[in-house]
């Protein structure tokens, strides 16, 4: 495979996508923070499927991360990215300065509500501010016909969504399953914090959310199951359980028996957090 064209700034961006568009080629766009894993090389492979040309962004976003989180020792490793970016077939590698993203004065932030609210704002509360400030400003740039997102970040997912819909964006958002290792871990860039013994306990995340997505699917009572659920976490291994809940799948609105849900958790282990979901099947 050839190597992805780099480029640092949207000038250089809409001109390549311009080229191809007046060759009829069809865009999609990958939006990462690097540190790529299987998971993003995974969304890349979708993109190609869906589209005739891939763009991969990389951009570690200041924006969402809050000032006690972990902005500065993200892994950041673009050498290496390029290598997976090249050996996986993208074509374009978008890698924009912190000062191109946002010059000085920048003053703009968009608020998704619907599907943000709860789980991860109640921990993270500027999170999503700055996920879709920043996807905004992405599709505004790249003009993709269509963006692939992982449902690991499956609240993200549901607020990109959300987001397109609300600002009339003609982006079609395409979700792609988790990619796991043999033991069922999702694979996550912040993986790279957790040590051997941490990621036996990782592991334990999704055995426990299965377990639990498949007692609710059988008509368990959904206060004693997630209470247990977030019970057995922290007797494997977990210093903190943040939340498990049941979600109505679309929506993310409280969880009905008779409704396809997901079941969605965030948990610390040491000083990594780390999340996870799975389908709850309907009745
Ligand atoms: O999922 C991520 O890596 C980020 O939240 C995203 C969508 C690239 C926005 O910065």
């Amino acid at each position: 495979m050839s190597a992805p064209i780099v480029v640092d700034n949207v000038a250089a961006l809409r001109a390549q996508i311009r080229n191809w568009r007046r060759d009829g080629l069809k865009v999609a766009l990958v939006p990462t923070m690097g540190a790529l894993h299987d998971g993003h090389i995974s969304l890349v492979k979708i993109a190609l499927e869906e589209a005739e040309r891939c763009v991969v962004s990389i951009f570690v976003n200041p924006t969402q991360f809050a000032p006690t989180e972990d902005l500065d020792k993200y892994p950041r490793q673009l050498a290496r990215d390029l290598d997976r970016l090249r050996e996986a077939g993208a074509h374009l590698a978008y890698t924009p300065g912190v000062a191109d993203m946002y010059p000085a004065g920048f003053a703009t932030k968009i608020s998704v509500g619907g599907p943000s609210a709860g789980l991860e704002t109640d921990f993270r509360p500027t999170f999503f501010d700055g996920v879709a400030t920043v996807v905004a400003k992405l599709f505004l740039q790249a003009a993709p016909d269509c963006a692939v997102f992982g449902e690991k970040d499956y609240q993200q997912l549901c607020v990109v969504r959300q987001l397109c819909r609300d600002l009339d964006l003609p982006v079609e958002i395409i979700g792609a399953p988790t990619v796991r290792d043999s033991h069922g871990l999702a694979m996550s860039s912040r993986n790279a914090y957790l040590s051997e013994a941490e990621r036996g306990v990782a592991r334990k995340l999704n055995v426990v959310l299965r377990q639990t997505a498949a007692e609710l699917a059988s008509g368990a009572d959904e206060a004693s199951a997630v209470g247990e659920a977030a019970e057995a976490l922290v007797r494997a291994g977990f210093r903190k359980v943040d939340y498990v809940a049941a979600r109505e799948a679309v929506t993310l609105a409280p969880w009905r028996q008779d409704r396809d849900g997901r079941l969605l958790a965030a948990a610390w282990l040491g000083t990594t957090r780390l999340i996870d979901n799975v389908e709850i099947p309907g009745a």
